[in-house]
């Protein structure tokens, strides 16, 4: 019986700490290791319980293992006794295994209860391969729409509401809460409240085509008095261009994009990729790819389809140098 799980364990415990190197790198601002949130809390809780009790298992194993190779006569013998191995075989993991099992679904169970109604319920829909946020007002509607980079207050619950009209995407922002499934044709709810303003990096986390794993957003927490600010700022149309060379960039935009984008307060009213209406205010260009700056996006214009191959924008690569600069400075405008 005990040959049966411990040829295993020697290797498992290795691959298990080296899976963990990465998320303990790459330090606070993705990783389930931090935890910033209830639920994940919750989540880090159990982990380390299961990390505890793997390695004491594993070492007390080990021990036993090296006893019974190279230790005396006497121990030997006490190890190879028939309670040693129903005990140490059968009912230890019984018991342990039994007992962990139970820790889980009370966390789990926690994680799904609802304390309280949500302050905030905001819509993620997950797109090829960005995220449509769309903020829903008390009738469900949708009273501000943007893109990847989610504002919400910290110290408040909130809801999201996940979906998806392509493929199965998966909705994970490791220092906050949990993953969970964006499906075609059903809605899944997540319940996160951020324990204090910060910004957190999240991912995409089930294959969705060529550029899952450059499908990431950002989760910004600010103090409530700030959300609502921003909350106000946003709902207001795009700033018109102060000065000629963001005026040439605004019509470029009208000839060339509003098919697909949208910017208020413009004719630009396109749905198909992310509304620009405030996007030189984001963190992020291209979905969590590049820094947001004027550089950044002339260079996503001219040159995405090499930043992110395959995605749905095509590249335009026919304008000139001062038509791009020109559409740049105006995307960096609409903060
Ligand atoms: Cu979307 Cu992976």
């Amino acid at each position: 019986m005990q040959r049966a799980f411990q040829p295993l364990m020697p290797f498992q415990f290795p691959v298990a700490l080296l899976a963990a190197v990465p998320l303990l790198a790459y330090g606070d601002a993705q990783s389930a290791l931090d935890p910033k949130g209830q639920n994940a809390a919750r989540i880090a809780e159990t982990s380390w319980v299961l990390f505890a009790g793997g390695g004491i298992i594993f070492a007390t194993v080990m021990i036993l293992s090296a006893a019974a190779l190279f230790g005396p006569a006497g121990l030997r013998s006490a190890i190879g006794r028939h309670a040693m191995i129903v005990g140490g075989g059968i009912l230890f993991p019984l018991v342990v295994l039994s007992a962990l099992l139970i820790h889980t679904f009370l966390s789990a169970s926690a994680i799904m209860r609802a304390d309280a109604p949500p302050a905030l319920r905001i819509q993620v829909a997950g797109e090829l391969w960005w995220w449509r946020v769309s903020y829903l007002g008390d009738n469900g509607s949708t009273a501000l729409e943007t893109a990847n980079e989610i504002r919400i207050p910290a110290g408040r619950p909130v809801e999201f509401v996940l979906i998806s009209d392509n493929v199965i995407h998966s909705f994970w922002v490791p220092n906050l809460a949990g993953k969970i499934d964006m499906i075609p044709g059903h809605v899944n709810r997540l319940r996160v409240r951020a324990d204090a303003p910060g910004v957190f990096r999240g991912q995409c986390a089930e294959y969705c085509g060529a550029q899952h794993a450059n499908m990431a957003f950002h989760v910004v927490a600010q103090a409530p008095a700030d959300y609502d600010a921003w909350f106000a700022a946003q709902t207001k149309p795009a700033q018109e261009p102060r000065d000629a060379v963001l005026q040439t960039g605004k019509r470029l935009f009208l000839n060339a994009c509003s098919q697909c984008h949208a910017i208020r307060g413009t004719p630009a009213a396109g749905t198909l990729g992310p509304d620009l209406t405030h996007v030189g205010s984001r963190l992020s260009v291209g979905a969590g790819m590049l820094p947001n700056n004027a550089g950044t996006f002339g260079g996503w214009i001219a040159g995405n389809q090499h930043i992110k191959p395959g995605n749905r924008m095509p590249a335009f690569g026919g304008l000139s140098g001062e038509e791009l600069r020109a559409l740049a400075a105006y995307m960096e405008s609409l903060q």
